[in-house]
């Protein structure tokens, strides 16, 4: 897939700040540093349009981002960030919570994942959240160049058994791009969208 017009269309704390145009858009949510921006710069095929940083807590607004002018990428905080106090972490979620509940453009959330680490306990709580909201969500493991090629099933099933999966994660590296056909086309699928 190649994305000829990507752009920051709108940096959001508050729904009257969300774009208005109707198109279909996809969440990318996890802890700080798993890899969001990350993910998002590899799937446009972009260096620098998300912001990264190897310390965590860098997006600290809803960003959308627009893919050909037919749907929108929405990089979102990460949670878990230990120097963050807790005023600004129920900020986080009020603010977080708010976006997943009523957005009614959002057709899929993908939930990010260390590919290294058995999910955290704010990682379990979000995805119980989701659960509980009947809001299917699809896992994705990041930094899969991280681990050896023949160990990346195991990884991939520690994660699917700590939250009680049936379907393993989907394996992605913003390094090697791993992954990145198979989640364009659930991204495509779930937006209801052919080709761009
Ligand atoms: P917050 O905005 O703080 O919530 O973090 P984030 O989830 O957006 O993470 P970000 O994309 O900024 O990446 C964090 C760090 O992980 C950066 O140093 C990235 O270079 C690195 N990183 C992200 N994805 C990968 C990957 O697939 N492989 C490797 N090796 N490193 C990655
Ligand atoms: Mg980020």
């Amino acid at each position: 897939m190649n994305i000829v017009k990507a752009e920051l269309a709108s940096v959001a704390v508050k729904p009257e700040q969300y774009p208005d145009t109707g198109w279909p858009e996809v969440a990318f949510v996890g802890k700080s540093n798993v890899g969001k921006s990350s993910l998002i710069n590899a799937m446009l095929g972009r260096k620098r349009l998300a912001r990264t940083s190897q310390h965590p807590g860098k997006t600290r607004t809803i960003n959308f981002y627009t893919v050909e002018d037919q749907l929108y990428f929405v990089d979102l905080p990460g949670y878990g960030y230990a120097k963050v106090s807790k005023s600004e972490s129920e900020k986080w979620g009020t603010m977080i919570e708010g976006y997943l509940r009523n957005r009614e453009t959002l057709k899929r959330v993908f939930l990010l994942l260390d590919i290294r680490h058995e999910p955290s306990a704010n990682d379990k709580l979000l995805y119980e959240w989701f659960a509980h909201y009947e809001q299917p969500v699809t896992l994705v493991a990041t930094k899969s160049d991280k681990v050896s090629r023949n160990q990346k099933a195991q990884y991939l099933a520690v994660i699917r058994k700590a939250l009680g999966e049936e379907m393993p994660p989907l394996a992605f590296s913003s390094e090697t791009r791993d992954g990145r056909d198979a989640l364009w086309t659930q991204i495509l699928d779930n937006c209801g969208l052919a080709m761009l």
